[in-house]
C-alpha cells in the first residue's frame, strides 16, 4: 500500500551534519520516492500547528525553543508502508532505548533532540502534509 509521510530533520540533525546520513538511509529502502524536500526555518505559528497535541505538556516550551532554534529539513517521502518504515528507521523517541541501527539508536542523545520526526498515521501525515507543503496535490 503506497502511502506518504512527512518527515522533519531536527535543528540538532542539520547542526551536526546528519542531513546527508539520515537521507541516505531513507533513499536506500528500494521504492522510496522523496516528492518534496525543503530547509526551512520554521515559525513560531507553524510549529503550534505542528505540535498541537502537546500543548500544555511539560516538554511543549522546551521543546518549541528547540524547533526554533535553527532550520530544519522538511520531507515528503512516498512509497509502500512508509510511515511505519520511517518511524522504524527512526527508532523509538526515546535515544536510550533506540537500538543500534536506527537513526536515534546510532546518533540520538536526549530525547528531545531526537534528529528526526516521522508522522505517525495516515490521518497525521495528511495533516502535517498540509502543514509544511500545502501546495502538494
Ligand atoms: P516527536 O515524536 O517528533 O514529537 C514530539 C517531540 O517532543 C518528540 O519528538 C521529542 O522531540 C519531544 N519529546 C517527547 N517526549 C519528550 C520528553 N519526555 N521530554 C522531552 N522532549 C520530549
Amino acid at each position: 500500500m503506497s502511502q506518504r509521510t512527512l518527515v522533519l530533520l531536527k535543528p540538532d540533525a542539520v547542526k551536526r551534519r546528519l542531513v546527508g546520513e539520515i537521507l541516505r538511509r531513507i533513499e536506500n529502502k528500494a521504492g522510496w520516492t522523496i516528492e518534496a524536500l525543503e530547509l526551512r526555518t520554521l515559525e513560531r505559528e507553524v510549529l503550534e500547528q505542528h505540535y498541537a497535541e502537546h500543548v500544555g505538556k511539560p516538554f511543549y516550551e522546551p521543546l518549541m525553543t528547540f524547533m526554533s532554534s535553527g532550520p530544519v529539513v522538511a520531507l515528503v517521502v512516498e512509497g509502500e508502508r512508509v510511515i511505519e518504515g520511517v518511524r522504524a528507521l527512526a527508532g523509538p523517541t526515546d535515544p536510550i532505548s533506540a537500538a543500534p541501527g536506527s537513526i536515534r539508536g546510532d546518533f540520538g542523545t536526549i530525547t528531545r533532540e531526537n534528529l528526526i520526526h516521522a508522522s505517525d498515521s495516515e490521518e497525521s501525515a495528511q495533516r502535517e502534509i498540509k502543514i509544511f507543503f500545502p501546495g502538494l496535490a
